[in-house]
């Protein structure tokens, strides 16, 4: 059982959780995920590792209240505890240095992203945020990422903050191939495909964290198979981040797809329960 030290609403459905977590608190790395299970009988859920705080012995995530297991978790308060916690799971994210770096991010990946900014920073690169979100409540994270990013643009759906459109749209308008050495992307799939796509002739790297369904995190179940470069790879313990340029993102939206039904019936069902304490 983890204790709940700090619960905090960052956008109308996404909540930041402090968790008493001293065994990860001092191994993760960025781009480290964890397995949760918010009550005991819950399903898993994979959340990556935001930030983490020594003194307290705490690591942070952030949770979108989308699904069924997703709002069990981004219910539960300060002083409340989680069932399970496993981590720190996959493999970091790799950080090299003296390079400029683009750094994007959508919707609830912005959270994501904002460990391996601070890590490309610290590590000497030069590194330039661009993050997405659906509207100016839903930003998330910017005095955060302004410190850990030397440069941070946003763009908004509906223009109610900084660029109007997407970040693919904000990424074709201030930038050109031969500006960047190395990318890391992290969102929604058809952005981080659209992204990768938009810059397979431009010579970077381009790591993309992939979000698949994940069961057991340990590479048993097969659940977040995906296909890179024409290879079968496990997200959980071969990623999550992989080469943006070699990934299948069709397949793996496919994939997240074949669930979306059964999702639905889910938290169906759990809606019409809700006041019957169950
Ligand atoms: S989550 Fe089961 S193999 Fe990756």
């Amino acid at each position: 059982m983890n204790l709940i030290l700090r619960k905090e609403w960052l956008a109308p459905d996404i909540a930041l959780m402090e968790v008493e977590a001293p065994r990860i608190e001092k191994r993760w790395l960025a781009g480290q995920f964890i397995i949760i299970r918010p009550g005991a009988h819950s399903e898993r859920i994979p959340l990556t590792i935001v930030d983490s705080n020594a003194e307290r012995q705490s690591i942070t995530m952030v949770v979108q209240a989308i699904g069924k297991t997703t709002r069990e978790t981004a219910a539960l308060d300060a002083g409340a505890h989680i069932a399970d916690l496993v981590g720190p799971l996959g493999e970091p994210a790799r950080i090299g240095s003296g390079a400029r770096v683009l750094c994007m991010g959508g919707g609830v990946g912005v959270a994501e992203l904002l460990p391996v900014a601070r890590a490309f920073r610290a590590h000497g690169n030069h590194v330039v945020a661009l993050c997405g979100a659906r509207t100016d409540a839903y930003r998330i994270l910017d005095g955060e990422l302004r410190k850990a990013a030397g440069d941070l643009k946003w763009a908004t759906d509906d223009g109610s903050y900084g660029f109007h459109g997407n970040v693919l749209q904000l990424l074709r308008g201030m930038a050109q191939p031969g500006d960047f050495d190395e990318g890391h992307v992290i969102g929604p799939i058809p952005m981080m495909k659209a992204v990768a796509d938009a810059t397979r002739d431009w010579g970077m790297k381009l790591h993309a964290s992939l979000n698949p369904v994940m069961i057991d995190g340990t590479g048993m179940c097969g659940g977040c198979r995906v296909t890179v470069g024409g290879e079968v790879r496990f997200a959980c313990v071969d990623g999550p981040e992989f080469d943006a340029h070699l990934v299948d993102f069709d397949e793996m939206a496919r994939r997240n797809r074949a669930y979306r039904e059964h999702e639905k019936t889910i938290l169906d069902k759990h809606a019409c329960r809700l006041g019957l304490s169950q």
